[in-house]
């Protein structure tokens, strides 16, 4: 069975000072309640329910910890030394051998609308999961495959990311894809989709854009959906794995 590197446990603590320090600043601008904030500005409910602790526990602990005549760094800190050890023994930091997975790509499937998403995990810690580009292809290649073999047939793949911000990733995609981009509504920022960008390819937390969202209140890559035809996404990925393959390993230079 493969065995996938762990996100360090501080970048749980990391992450977690990150997201109370931008809540707190939208609660300041906005006055939307903290409570609503925590729900659809934050990835924690994603991480919850850990071990024994209910979600309804978690916030009221946190909501207090968030709510004192402190600082709002003060308030920040206090919050993520309560949530970053909860959510270090939490889903996101679990085995992620409980899915298939191809190099650092999965997907799901969603028979209904015949069609499959697409999920990424660094599973090349502490190396960028897309630094070999031809390692990826091959992969993709390997993911196409399998979703072939999915008992409906599969007509589009989706992913809805940070990481249709960025040309690395991009290029594992036909032309369609990227000219069918759509930005996601940024009334909800609850999951990886838009807080993975503050994870860096070590697994620790991304100081450069973390600086830049606590300067500018703006995420640096907006979250963007992308979706284009399954048949052209696979003969993509399998035009660039045919490249790769001759080409051969790479060289050592
Ligand atoms: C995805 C992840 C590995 C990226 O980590 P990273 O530290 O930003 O490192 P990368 O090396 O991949 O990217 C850094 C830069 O190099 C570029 N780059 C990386 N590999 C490249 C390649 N082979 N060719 C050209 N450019 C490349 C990227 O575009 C990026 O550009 P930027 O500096 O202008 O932003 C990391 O953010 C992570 O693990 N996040 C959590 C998982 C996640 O976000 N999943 C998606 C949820 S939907």
């Amino acid at each position: 069975m493969a065995s996938y590197p762990r996100f360090p446990e501080i970048m749980f603590t990391d992450t977690a000072r990150l997201h109370a320090r931008f809540l707190l600043r939208r609660h300041r601008e906005t006055g939307e309640p903290i409570l609503r904030l925590i729900e659809t500005q934050t990835p924690w409910k994603a991480q919850m329910p850990v071990g024994g602790l209910p979600w309804e526990e978690f916030l009221e602990r946190v909501i207090a910890l968030l709510t004192t005549a402190d600082s709002e760094p003060a308030r920040a800190e206090a919050a993520a030394r309560y949530a970053g050890p909860i959510f270090a023994a939490g889903r996101l930091a679990g085995d992620p051998a409980i899915h298939t997975w191809f190099g650092s790509f999965r997907y799901d499937t969603h028979p209904e609308r015949e069609g499959v998403s697409l999920h990424i995990r660094n599973n090349s810690m502490p190396r960028s999961c897309f630094e070999d580009r031809r390692e990826c292809f091959l992969r993709l290649r390997d993911l196409c495959a399998h979703a072939r073999t999915r008992p409906f047939a599969v007509r589009t793949i989706t992913c809805g990311s940070w990481l249709n911000d960025v040309p690395v990733f991009l290029s594992f995609f036909p032309p369609a894809y990227a000219a069918g981009l759509a930005a996601s509504p940024p009334e909800n920022r609850s999951g990886w989709g838009w807080w993975g960008q503050f994870i860096d390819k070590t697994g620790h937390l991304h100081a450069g854009r973390a600086a830049r969202l606590l300067a500018t209140g703006e995420f640096p890559h907006p979250r963007k959906e992308g979706r284009c035809s399954f048949d052209e996404f696979e003969a993509h990925v399998l035009r660039h794995a045919g490249d790769a393959i001759r080409r051969g390993p790479p060289l050592l230079s």
